[in-house]
């Protein structure tokens, strides 16, 4: 099945692509309602092809009651109103297509809203067609009053909601207003692959498919196992002492992805991909990715790293250990559900470059969320006014205590931080709206400082930084489909991360070295068997000297960055 954007066919354009991720309530607001929209999005297309993005991932624009922001669908077909409507996300997908980009949408498939039509005909009876559409059951004990067994939901508290009407549970991997759809139920499949071709055929690339890891849950039901842990962590295999292996990344969820590939490989010109939000080790995560499954997944593990060579270096050789050749990591440090990098980093902008240095350089897909480019940060918000559902049942706790708590969880017990909106230049609104009406989430303070114009302005900044990795990554073979070889630690000074790209087509090969530490450290000649004429190609500072010094050495600042070749 062929495109007609016109596009040529650019075979796995997905294995080279860098992503922005666009949460379109905080991007850019066309028509003045504080909310953004698609319109809004379009208007800065140019600015993310100009910055050097070559995909953009759209998170649900999809027809909700917003209780979760998108991410609980009413209709899978339809735009919401306040989004924009259904031409203009085909203008969307067509200007992308125009700029030679790529676009995919985010796809909530475990989960629909309460207030889809399905779960409306679903909970209405028992015998409603719809029932087995989602995954209902009989409580315990005589009355049935108690949930049908002790699952967690995602967020906290059992995951198991009483239906008065009809006196059963519906389990909700998520929060209570979004039921799980029941995927061992052969109507929902063929309605869910409709759907999905239904934006396939309109020309969407792919998809970036919301906790597919949740898809199904064990079929008998079993109780979760006890396990030592409170908290949650990237590893993910349980907290509030419950294991997560009769709800989580099922052998079943991983066929289910193979049967979406299926699907999407049924389209060509170009190929169409897929990423997974899943959650686990990079061990388990892998899994989804093996023998025709997702062309792609996050693995969150590198967001809880120290941020230090030696950490590093474990992080990649484990990711290399877990995505071999021909599998490609994700290397994901923000998004719409966790702390900014940037605040993450204690907003040092040293730190944010060798970070990016890193994301452009390391062998794997590079992923960014909006504002990420200008050192965007977490907002300062009181909870008691937070928007985020997820925050909803802490609302009552005191300020230190909630903020405890949201670190414990990487920032997500309230979201909203890390969703106000895009910082486009120092006048009202951040430049985000135009319109009398304030924009949904407050601007963060920091926006006369942080925004767009300013850092393009300025040719040190994190931003110009972003645009020099991403320009040379793009005329790069060996950092888009080159080999990886790490380094031998000892071989470097302490504190220094040193890799090789090589792509042998080409005969392209660099070395990339990064500081991990806070002062000057010189790297001897012998460290880097450095061939004569190696000159250094990019740094992460404007500054930097071409040429090694006289012996051969190279001298790197405190956190900088640089490719040799
Ligand atoms: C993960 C999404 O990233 C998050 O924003 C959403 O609230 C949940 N899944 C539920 O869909």
């Amino acid at each position: 099945m062929n495109r007609t954007s016109g596009q040529e066919n650019t075979g796995t354009w997905w294995r080279e692509t860098t992503v922005y991720q666009i949460y379109p309530r905080s991007f850019m607001d066309s028509n003045g309602d504080g909310i953004g929209d698609i319109k809004g999005i379009i208007s800065k297309l140019d600015y993310i092809k100009d910055t050097g993005f070559e995909t953009i991932w759209v998170s649900p624009f999809f027809a909700s009651p917003q209780r979760d922001f998108g991410y609980d669908i009413s209709d899978y077909l339809q735009t919401a109103a306040e989004y924009g409507t259904e031409k203009d996300v085909e203008d969307l997908i067509s200007e992308v297509h125009s700029r030679g980009m790529y676009i995919i949408f985010d796809m909530v498939l475990n989960h629909t809203s309460d207030r889809h039509p399905w779960f409306l005909e679903s909970r209405s009876s028992l015998d409603n067609p719809k029932r087995g559409w989602y995954v209902w059951k009989d409580g315990k004990k005589a009355d049935g009053q108690k949930p049908p067994n002790n699952w967690r939901s995602q967020v906290s508290g059992s995951g198991w909601h009483w239906d008065e009407k009809t006196q059963q549970w519906y389990w909700a991997a998520f929060l209570p207003f979004q039921p799980d759809l029941n995927y061992r139920n052969p109507e929902v499949r063929a309605e869910i692959f409709k759907m999905l071709e239904f934006w396939l055929n309109k020309g969407v690339d792919g998809f970036r498919l919301d906790i597919i890891g949740s898809i199904f849950e064990d079929e008998n039901f079993r109780d979760s196992p006890f396990i030592l842990k409170l908290f949650p962590d990237e590893l993910n295999d349980g907290m509030f002492f419950r294991s997560t292996c009769m709800t989580q990344n099922l052998p079943e969820s991983e066929n289910f992805v193979k049967d979406l590939r299926k699907l999407l490989d049924r389209f060509d010109s170009p190929e169409r991909f897929m990423v997974g939000e899943t959650f686990g080790t990079s061990e388990v995560i892998s899994r989804f990715c093996k023998d025709g499954g997702l062309h792609s997944a996050f693995a969150f593990e590198c967001t809880a790293v120290p941020f230090n060579a030696p950490a590093f270096r474990r992080m990649i050789t484990e990711y290399e250990r877990c995505f071999p050749f021909p599998l490609l990591p994700v290397w994901a440090f923000s998004n719409h559900d966790r702390s900014r990098r940037f605040s993450a980093l204690g907003r040092d902008r040293l730190k944010a470059k060798l970070n990016t240095a890193f994301q452009l350089t390391i062998r794997g897909l590079p992923f960014f969320y909006f504002g990420e480019e200008i050192g965007m940060s977490d907002a300062i918000l009181n909870h008691h006014d937070s928007l985020d559902p997820v925050s909803f049942p802490f609302k009552k706790l005191p300020r230190p205590l909630f903020n405890l708590a949201d670190r414990k969880v990487f920032g997500a017990l309230n979201r909203d931080k890390e969703r106000t909106p895009m910082q486009w230049n120092d006048r009202a609104n951040a430049g985000f709206t135009t319109g009398d009406a304030l924009p949904w989430l407050p601007v963060s303070p920091d926006y006369q400082l942080v925004n767009v114009e300013n850092e393009a302005k300025n040719p040190d900044s994190l931003y110009n930084c972003f645009k020099r990795f991403l320009d040379f990554r793009k005329g790069s073979p060996a950092l888009r489909r080159g080999s990886l070889r790490i380094m031998d630690e000892k071989t470097l000074p302490h504190g220094i991360l040193g890799y090789i790209r090589e792509d042998i087509d080409s005969g392209q090969q660099l070395i990339i070295l990064l500081n991990f530490k806070n002062s000057e450290v010189i790297i001897p000649a012998t460290a880097m068997l450095l061939q004569t004429g190696t000159e250094v190609l990019l740094s992460t500072e404007t500054e930097h000297p071409a040429a090694p010094e006289a012996a051969g050495e190279i001298t790197l600042s405190a956190f900088e960055a640089i490719i040799l070749g």
